[in-house]
């Protein structure tokens, strides 16, 4: 009886021991499948769904999360043990720490489109402002064919407001969202032949917009170079300067009075900048289209292929025709006080029309040849053109302008 009981015992012992068995074999099986929602890494994404993105269940930074990533289980050793930010700080470390496992938004500098006392505070460039570096949303600029002022080299550069972008608006002047700014920046270098040997910055123009409005002030440098202070008034200042040749250059240079901006940057009276237009910017830059650096950066809206864009001739390209040569000058020395709407015609009527679109019929250049010969060849102050702006011959302008009225004769 015993016995029996025993066995019965021990029967009922062996179906546990097998029930246990199987039942921990099942258990070993929906492991497998309980797999799917263990997260290893604790970067808040399921093994499953790691093998099935092919990213490494392991390591808690793949995948890859953005700034504002709060997922991860912040009791997860491997998780905390890993470095997400590749900061060299773990993400165990970082949490205790009150910062970001994911990366710490990059802080943008960005320039302040207001006239405020000094230059440095509109915050176009950084680090030593004279080194023309520049902050996180100012580009810099050219134009295939510019303005003549003297020989003075300028940089341009235009801010604009983080998040928004210029739109295009035909071959014409872009048009610009309010609080841009655009500076230029004249200087001259003390040697032509060596960079190295240090410049001298005068003055740099600031145009912004605000309200859809043009605003036109200066910043004169002082003597210092340290920084520029907004300033309306005209100055007259002698610089020196060795050129390309080595000979020994002077310039009885002249800052324009704020009175004297509005006389260029005038359209039917209102205040507009002159040298962005499409087809004035559309020509490698430093190796770089300028319109296409502003479409690829998503800075330029409403743009057609850069190479369908209209392009004025650089005036200084011997390759191309007189003509061509010669209108462009015009078009950028000329054309702003010299078309509808400009201060001439405005006083004077419609007699020019330099623009290098206008067909030369419509010009009046062939009628007033002799006039534009001798307004540009002499000196005679109130007589010569451009009216304003320069006070020294620019002897390879002239040349080009007499060798293609020379050839209208
Ligand atoms: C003699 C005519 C003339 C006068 C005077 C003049 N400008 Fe300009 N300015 C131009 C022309 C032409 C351009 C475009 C060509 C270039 O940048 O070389 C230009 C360009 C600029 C630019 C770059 C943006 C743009 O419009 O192309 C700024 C900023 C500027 N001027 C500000 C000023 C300020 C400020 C004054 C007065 C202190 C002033 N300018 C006086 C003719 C003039
Ligand atoms: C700042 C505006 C301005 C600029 C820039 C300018 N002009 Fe003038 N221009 C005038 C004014 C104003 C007059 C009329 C006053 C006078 O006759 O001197 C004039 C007169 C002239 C005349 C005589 C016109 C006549 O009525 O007989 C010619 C020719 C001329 N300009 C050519 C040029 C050329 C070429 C350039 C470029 C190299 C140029 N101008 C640049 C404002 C300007």
């Amino acid at each position: 009886m015993e016995k029996k009981h025993l066995t019965k015992a021990t029967f009922i012992f062996m179906v546990a021991i097998l029930f246990v068995g199987l039942h921990s074999c099942t258990t070993d099986r929906s492991d497998d499948f309980e797999d799917y929602d263990i997260d290893t890494d604790g970067d808040g994404v399921f093994d499953s769904q790691e093998v099935l993105d092919g990213t490494d269940k392991n390591n808690p930074c793949d995948p890859a999360h953005g700034l504002g990533y709060t997922a991860y289980d912040p009791l997860n050793l491997l998780w905390l043990g890993g470095d997400c930010d590749a900061d060299g700080m773990n993400n165990g470390d970082e949490l205790s720490l009150d910062s970001n496992p994911y990366g710490d938004p990059i802080e943008r500098d960005l320039a302040v489109p207001e006239f405020l006392p000094n230059l440095s505070q509109l915050k176009l460039f950084k680090g030593n402002i004279t080194d023309f570096q520049y902050n996180d949303n100012v580009y810099e600029y050219s134009m295939i064919t510019p303005l003549f002022t003297d020989y003075a080299h300028k940089l341009r550069v235009v801010a604009i407001p983080d998040g928004e972008q210029l739109t295009y608006k035909g071959g014409g002047l872009l048009d610009f969202p309010n609080n841009t700014i655009m500076a230029k920046t004249f200087y001259y270098l003390n040697d032509e032949r060596d960079p190295s040997l240090g410049k001298k910055i005068i003055e740099t123009r600031v145009l912004i917009k605000k309200e859809g409005e043009w605003l036109v002030r200066n910043y004169f440098w002082n003597d210092d170079q340290t920084d520029a202070v907004l300033d309306d008034d005209v100055h007259a200042l002698q610089v020196d300067w060795i050129d390309q040749t080595g000979t020994a250059k002077s310039v009885d240079y002249i800052v324009p009075p704020n009175s004297m901006c509005i006389q260029c940057h005038n359209n039917n009276g209102k205040l507009l900048p002159i040298g962005p237009k499409a087809r004035v910017l559309n020509f490698e830059h430093e190796g770089q289209n300028i319109l296409q650096f502003f479409k690829d950066n998503e800075l330029l809206a409403g743009a057609p292929e850069v190479s369908s864009i209209p392009a004025l001739p650089d005036w200084s390209d011997e390759t191309l025709s007189l003509e061509e040569r010669a209108r462009a000058y015009l078009d950028v020395n000329c054309a702003h006080c010299h078309q509808t709407g400009g201060s001439y015609n405005e006083s004077f009527g419609d007699n020019f029309q330099f623009t290098y679109e206008t067909p030369f019929e419509d010009s009046n250049i062939y009628a007033e040849r002799t006039q534009i010969r001798d307004r540009m060849n002499t000196r005679i102050s109130g007589y010569f053109m451009p009216l304003i702006g320069t006070s020294l011959k620019h002897d390879e302008g002239i040349a080009l302008i007499n060798a293609y009225m020379d050839s209208l004769d």
